[in-house]
């Protein structure tokens, strides 16, 4: 029987299904442990991770038998897809299973900073009834920027629209003649520009060498001192210190990260702020959002173990070990 090693806690209806089929090893905290890691997966044909674990080449070198990676989630930064594709392993993965989640969070968060409900919650439950401290603003009327127009940043653009928002994107790698950029009709601009002009600057980006600390202070001071900033992608696209700073000057009026340079983060000058909401890598957690994940992922991981193709895959749908390097994508 062919063995899945999880490595992080991903469960559900689909996960069970696995179960019936294969050997599954469901270890929900083996992230934690890199050496016992590598001992486990020795012996494993898939592997099953969210955001935490981190798949290595090394790893990959001490997995003998991986035929797949399954990533319960959007983003990549945490996997090797290059060394995995060299190993002729396959990687899956769910690149829009959890957008409509992360894209309502957005919008959420938001609201939230808009009209200050964070705090206005805790001044009410502690007994205080201040109205005219909690005057907030209306989105209706302002400039959504969203950074990265992707599959999260063009739901969000839609979702901005409906409450009355002039949405302007800046995207390096989207087509303008596209139709999540033409048929909305949202202006693309360079990031300098987007940053200057907006109400709300919002980011969907990947995490790579080009976004890493792309939103630094030189970047926030370009905002308007009424701006708020949502980060619900990747927390090294921002340098925190840069943000602190932003903050404190006043550069900007908020901010809203759902995402941190380090998880768990640090206590630091962030959680200290009326102005910040804080939340711990929730975008994709839903029900709805998680079971589409999970359901996608399960089905592309067992779908390779028994020798088809995978329909959400990084690098290539069939396992060989033969073919090193034959990226298809
Ligand atoms: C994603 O990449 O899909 C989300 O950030 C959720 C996650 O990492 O688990």
């Amino acid at each position: 029987m062919k063995r899945i090693l999880v490595t992080e806690n991903i469960t559900g209806t689909a996960m069970e299904a696995l179960q019936r089929t294969f050997r599954v090893d469901f270890e929900p905290d083996l992230w934690r442990f890199p050496e016992e890691l590598a001992q486990a997966v020795r012996a494993a044909d898939g592997l099953i991770v969210r955001n935490q674990t981190r798949v290595t080449p090394e790893l990959i070198q001490r997995a003998p038998e991986l035929q797949v990676i399954g990533r319960a989630g959007a983003g990549l930064d945490n996997i090797d897809v290059e060394a995995a594709s060299a190993a002729g392993i396959v990687v899956v993965y769910a690149p829009e299973q959890n957008s409509i989640s992360v894209a309502e969070l957005t919008l959420a968060v938001m609201l939230a900073l808009a009209r200050k409900l964070p705090a206005a919650d805790r001044d009410t439950k502690a007994g205080g009834w201040n109205r005219r401290d909690f005057t907030g603003v209306e989105l209706y009327g302002k400039i959504l920027g969203i950074v990265g127009l992707g599959r999260i940043g063009y739901r969000t653009a839609l979702r901005a629209k409906a409450f009355g928002m002039d949405v302007i994107a800046h995207d390096a790698y989207v087509n303008p003649d596209g139709i999540t950029v033409s048929e909305p009709r949202i202006p693309l601009m360079d990031l300098s520009e987007l940053l200057r002009r907006s109400d709300v600057v919002v980011c969907h980006l990947p995490l790579t060498d080009a976004t890493r600390h792309l939103f630094n202070y030189e970047n926030f001071c370009m905002m308007q001192p009424t701006a708020f900033f949502v980060n619900n992608s990747r927390g090294a696209v921002v340098d925190e210190t840069g943000l602190i700073r932003a903050l404190e000057e006043k550069k900007i009026a908020g901010a809203a990260l759902d995402v941190r340079q380090k998880e768990p983060p640090v206590q630091d000058a962030l959680c200290r702020r009326d102005n910040v909401i804080l939340t711990p890598h929730i975008g994709a957690f839903t029900r709805e959002g998680q079971q589409r994940v999970v359901t996608s992922v399960c089905r592309d991981v067992a779908a390779v173990l028994e020798g088809h193709a995978a329909k959400n895959y990084a690098n290539f749908s069939r396992f060989s070990r033969g073919t090193r390097f034959q990226q298809q994508l």
